[in-house]
C-alpha cells in the first residue's frame, strides 16, 4: 500500500499534557478542523479517565464522526474490560468507530507499574482484544514501551492479539528512547517475525524526548509501517509526540524519496496549527518547522536576493502549500454581518445566530479601533466565540491609572446575572492592579502561574493576545483574552480562567493516565 494512514492523537495524547487541556466545546472545534484537514483517524480521548473525557469523546463521535466522509473516531482504553466498555459507549455513535487498547510489555513496566508476569499481561491483552472485537471490527492494540520491551516476548504478544482479531498493531516508543536506524530495524524485524502481521496495519507512535519522534516515524514508514500516530504542533506528553505537519510535509516534499502519500489536505495545516494555539493559548516557537512564524521568512540578504530572483533557490515548500496566505487584509469597519459570515466560512467557521452576533460585535469593536482587520484577527475573535464557556462574570468597565512614579491602580466593573459590581485595586503594575480589582469583587484570589502576551498580527495597532494560567486554590485553569489594549486583554484572560474554574463541570481531573 502506498498510502500512509494519519492517526491524529492531538485530542488524546496531546491534550493530556499539562497546559493543553481542552473542554468539550474546544475538542469539538478542533475535531471539526481535523476532519477538514482530512486526517484518517481522530483519537478523541481516553473515555474512562473522567466524565468530561467520556463526554467529549462521545460528542466528537456524534457530531464529527457522523459527517459524510468523516474520519474514524477512536477511544483509548487500557486492557481492563470496563475501560473497553466505556470506550465503546463513547465512540459507538461514529460511522466508523475504533477501540484502541494498550498494555505495557517492557519488563520495567511489568515489574514496577503493573506488578504482573509476562503470561498474565499476554492473557489480559488477548482478552481485551477479543472483548473489543465483540463491539466492532476496528480494534487497535499497542504494546506500551515497545522500544524497551523484550523483542521475542513482544512478538508473542503481538502474534496472539492478531490471532484474537486486532486490525492495527501500533508500536509505541512511549519514552522517546529509540534512535532512527535502530527503530527502523525493529520495525523491519517485527514484520519478519510476528505471525499474521501481513494481515494488519502496522503503525508507530513516537515520542520526542530525544528529538527523534519525526525521524523515527519516517524511518518506520521506510520499513513498512503504514500508519503514523502524531499530533498538531507536536504537542503531547513531556517533549511531545511526532508532529503531524512535519511528517505530512516531509512525505509530500520528498515523495521522490519516500514514495508514499497521505490524504491530508495540506492547505489546512496552518489554520489547524493556529486554531490549536488559539484554543490552548500555547504558541509554537517561531522557528518550528512548517508552522513556525519564521518557517518561510528569508532574513539573510543573500537569501532574500536569491528568493527574489527565483524562489526555488531557498524555498523547498511554498507557504500556500500549508494554507499560509500571510496576513491577508480581509474586512474593514464598513463591512457588514454577511461579509463577516462569508469570510469566516472561507476560514472554515460556519457561525450563525447568537455566535455570529457575538463575533460581529467583537469585529465591529475591533474595526473601530484598528484600521485593518486580518485573518489572524478574525481567528482570534472567532475561536473565542466558538469555544465559549458560560460567562459567570463579564467585564463591563475597566479604568487603569499607571505611569512613572505613580502607584498603579484600577477600577473594574463586572456584570453577574444582571447585577453590576464595582471595586478597585492597586498593584505592582497595571495588570496586577486590574486583577486585584477583579479579586476584590469576586472574593477569590487567583495566583498567576504563567503569563504570555503576543501580537496576533504586525503593526502598532495589532490585537494583543494574552494567555495565562491561574491557580485558584489548587485548581489550575487557563484563559485567553484579546484586545488592542493589553491591560484589557489581561483582564479578559483572567476572567476567562475564573469563569472556566466556576464552570466546574467542564473541568476534569484525570484519574488515570497511560
Ligand atoms: O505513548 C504511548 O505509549 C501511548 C500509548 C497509549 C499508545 O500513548
Ligand atoms: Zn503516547
Amino acid at each position: 500500500m502506498d498510502r500512509v494512514i494519519i492517526f491524529d492523537t492531538t485530542l488524546r495524547d496531546g491534550e493530556q499534557a499539562p497546559g493543553f487541556s481542552m473542554n468539550t466545546m474546544e475538542k469539538l472545534e478542533m475535531a471539526r478542523q481535523l476532519a477538514r484537514l482530512n486526517v484518517d483517524v481522530i483519537e478523541a480521548g481516553f473515555p474512562i479517565s473522567s466524565e468530561d473525557d467520556f463526554g467529549a469523546t462521545r460528542e466528537v463521535a456524534r457530531q464529527v464522526g457522523t459527517l459524510e466522509g468523516a474520519p474514524v473516531i477512536c477511544g483509548l482504553s487500557r486492557v481492563g474490560l470496563a475501560d473497553i466498555d466505556r470506550s465503546w459507549e463513547a465512540v459507538k455513535y461514529a460511522r466508523r468507530p475504533r477501540i484502541h487498547t494498550f498494555v505495557a510489555t517492557s519488563d520495567i513496566h511489568l515489574k514496577y507499574k503493573l506488578r504482573k508476569s509476562r503470561a498474565e499481561v499476554l492473557k489480559a491483552a488477548v482478552e481485551a482484544v477479543r472483548h473489543a472485537r465483540g463491539y466492532c471490527q476496528d480494534v487497535e492494540f499497542s504494546p506500551e514501551d515497545a522500544s524497551r520491551s523484550d523483542f521475542d516476548y513482544m512478538c508473542d504478544v503481538l502474534s496472539a492479539v492478531i490471532d484474537a482479531g486486532a486490525a492495527t498493531i501500533n508500536i509505541p516508543d512511549t519514552v522517546g528512547y529509540a534512535i532512527p536506524r535502530e527503530w527502523g530495524e525493529r520495525i523491519a524485524r517485527l514484520r519478519e517475525t510476528v505471525h499474521g502481521i501481513d494481515r494488519v496495519i502496522l503503525s508507530v507512535h513516537c515520542h520526542n524526548d530525544l528529538g527523534q519522534a519525526v525521524a523515527n516515524s519516517l524511518t518506520a514508514l521506510m520499513n513498512g509501517a503504514r500508519q503514523v500516530e502524531c499530533t498538531i504542533n507536536g504537542i503531547g506528553e513531556r517533549a511531545g509526540n511526532a508532529s503531524l505537519e512535519e511528517i505530512v510535509m516531509a512525505l509530500k516534499t520528498r515523495k521522490d524519496f519516500f514514495g508514499v502519500e497521505t490524504r491530508v489536505k495540506t492547505d489546512e495545516i496552518f489554520r489547524t496549527s493556529r486554531l490549536l494555539s488559539h484554543i490552548t493559548g500555547v504558541h509554537v516557537q517561531p522557528n518550528k518547522a512548517i508552522v513556525g512564524e519564521n518557517a518561510f521568512a528569508h532574513e539573510a540578504g543573500i537569501h532574500q536576493d536569491g528568493v527574489l530572483k527565483e524562489k526555488l533557490t531557498y524555498e523547498i515548500m511554498r507557504p500556500e502549500d500549508i494554507g499560509r496566505a500571510s496576513n491577508k487584509l480581509v474586512l474593514g469597519k464598513h463591512s457588514g454581518r454577511h461579509a463577516l459570515a462569508a469570510r469566516l466560512k472561507d476560514l472554515g467557521f460556519e457561525l450563525a445566530g447568537p455566535e455570529l452576533d457575538g463575533a460581529f460585535k467583537k469585529f465591529k469593536d475591533l474595526a473601530d479601533r484598528k484600521k485593518e482587520v486580518y485573518d489572524e484577527d478574525l481567528l482570534a475573535i472567532v475561536t473565542d466565540e466558538a469555544t465559549k464557556i458560560p460567562e459567570t462574570y463579564e467585564l463591563d468597565y475597566l479604568h487603569v491609572i499607571s505611569g512613572t512614579g505613580v502607584v498603579p491602580s484600577a477600577t473594574v466593573r463586572l456584570r453577574k446575572e444582571g447585577q453590576v459590581f464595582q471595586d478597585s485595586g492597586v498593584g505592582d503594575g497595571p495588570v496586577d492592579a486590574a486583577l486585584a480589582a477583579i479579586d476584590a469583587i469576586t472574593g477569590l484570589k487567583g495566583r498567576l502561574q504563567d503569563y504570555a502576551l503576543r501580537a496576533a498580527t504586525s503593526g502598532r495597532d495589532a490585537i494583543g493576545e494574552v494567555s495565562m494560567k491561574v491557580d485558584f486554590d489548587g485548581t489550575v485553569v487557563s484563559g485567553k483574552g484579546a484586545s488592542t489594549d493589553v491591560i484589557e486583554a489581561s483582564a479578559r484572560a483572567y476572567l476567562k480562567a475564573l469563569n472556566r474554574m466556576m464552570h466546574a463541570s467542564t473541568q476534569r481531573t484525570k484519574e488515570v493516565g497511560p
